[in-house]
């Protein structure tokens, strides 16, 4: 008895486990399809017609986007929407987005790309968005390889508007990185670990949102309006802001919208520690601000009354000096006087 009960579980439990791992692919309202587990995509039943999905979601599909994403006779052409979301993706390239070549919006956020084959997003003419939060791993230098990477490509991104890196562990970025994408209007780069703004000049000239709250900024750059002339929203809250006066001059700038003020607050200098940075008193910076403006001012007064003591003390000396040497010069000229005196009689 206790051997069949077993047999029928083991059974079951096969049978569950090949279900779940083949996967499989569901046609929602006949313009979007569901794929999850592993391979769904792959084992697509090739008899069917696909040529009217958009949206194509697939997840927990171990893809490896280095092959092609589903087989030859299946037609994504319509495809203007993939979430790949949630996948365990360790690499990109080329190949993986052959079939996909209309997609607009690319949400790859949540996986675990460590390999990206050289120009991987060349196929996609037609891309406006591209979400890669928490998908990226390596170290600092190979991320920064990575991202350059992205954008280094043959595709001129045209319709590419919105980048989104959030949650990388970011550490950086090169200047001339997104310089290739000319018309990017928002770049989201928050919950990275970013210390220092290094955007090339002349790229980046559209750019309306910059989001870089969660890093680690200190300073602000202070032509940082030069090389970003047309931001109007940007986002640096939860950053150990130094709010030296260039800083908080950039951040009363009225042109700019700036997000989360709430959060945004001042790491150092240790007076206003803590402080939000638009919340500190008006005349935080147009007074006598600067402690070291104040001590070279102080000196100044002090080398000053220095100054008049020893041109006091120099006068007195030489009026003594020129007191004792008065008697003999008086006495020379006495005795040149009755020197003369008789020539002139
Ligand atoms: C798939 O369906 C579309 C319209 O729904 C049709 O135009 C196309 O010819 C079909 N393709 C195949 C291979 O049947
Ligand atoms: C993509 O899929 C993930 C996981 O299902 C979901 O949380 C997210 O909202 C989706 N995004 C879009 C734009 O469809």
């Amino acid at each position: 008895m206790i051997e069949k009960v077993l047999v029928v579980v083991v059974v079951i439990g096969i049978f569950f486990d090949r279900v779940h791992c083949q996967g499989s692919c569901r046609l929602t309202d006949g313009v979007s399809m569901t794929c999850r587990g592993k391979n769904s995509l792959r084992d697509l039943d090739t008899t069917k017609n696909y040529s009217q999905v958009d949206s194509l979601y697939v997840h927990q599909s171990n893809l490896d986007l280095t092959f092609d994403l589903a087989p030859e006779e299946v037609n994504l052409n319509r495809v203007t929407l993939l979430n790949a979301t949630d996948n365990k993706i360790t690499r990109i390239g080329s190949r993986g987005f052959n079939k996909i070549k209309n997609v607009q919006f690319l949400y790859l956020s949540n996986n675990q790309i460590s390999q990206a084959q050289p120009d991987p997003f060349r196929a996609l003419e037609k891309l406006e968005l591209l979400e890669m939060d928490d998908a990226l791993e390596g170290n600092t230098e190979e991320k920064a390889d990575m991202i350059r990477n992205f954008f280094d490509s043959k595709n001129r991104f045209i319709h590419l508007a919105k980048i989104e890196l959030n949650k990388n562990k970011i550490e950086d970025i090169y200047p001339k990185t997104f310089c290739k994408v000319e018309g990017l209007r928002r770049l989201e780069l928050s919950n990275n670990r970013i210390q220092s703004f290094s955007f090339a000049r002349h790229c980046l000239g559209e750019l309306k949102g910059l989001m870089l709250a969660g890093n680690l900024i200190e300073k602000i750059p202070s032509d940082i309006w030069d090389f970003l002339p047309s931001v109007s929203s940007m986002d640096i809250s939860n950053n150990p802001l130094n709010c030296d006066c260039d800083t908080v001059r950039l951040l009363r700038d009225d042109d700019v919208i700036f997000l989360n003020q709430a959060e945004t607050k001042c790491a150092s200098p240790p007076e206003v520690e803590g402080q939000r940075v638009f919340e500190l008193k008006k005349d935080y910076c147009s007074t006598a601000r600067n402690p070291r403006g104040k001590a070279s001012f102080f000196q100044f007064i002090v080398l000053f009354v220095i100054a008049i003591g020893i041109l006091w003390l120099y006068k007195k000396y030489r009026e003594r000096l020129s007191h004792l040497s008065s008697a003999p010069v008086g006495y020379t000229n006495l005795q040149h006087e009755q020197a003369v005196e008789p020539e002139f009689v």
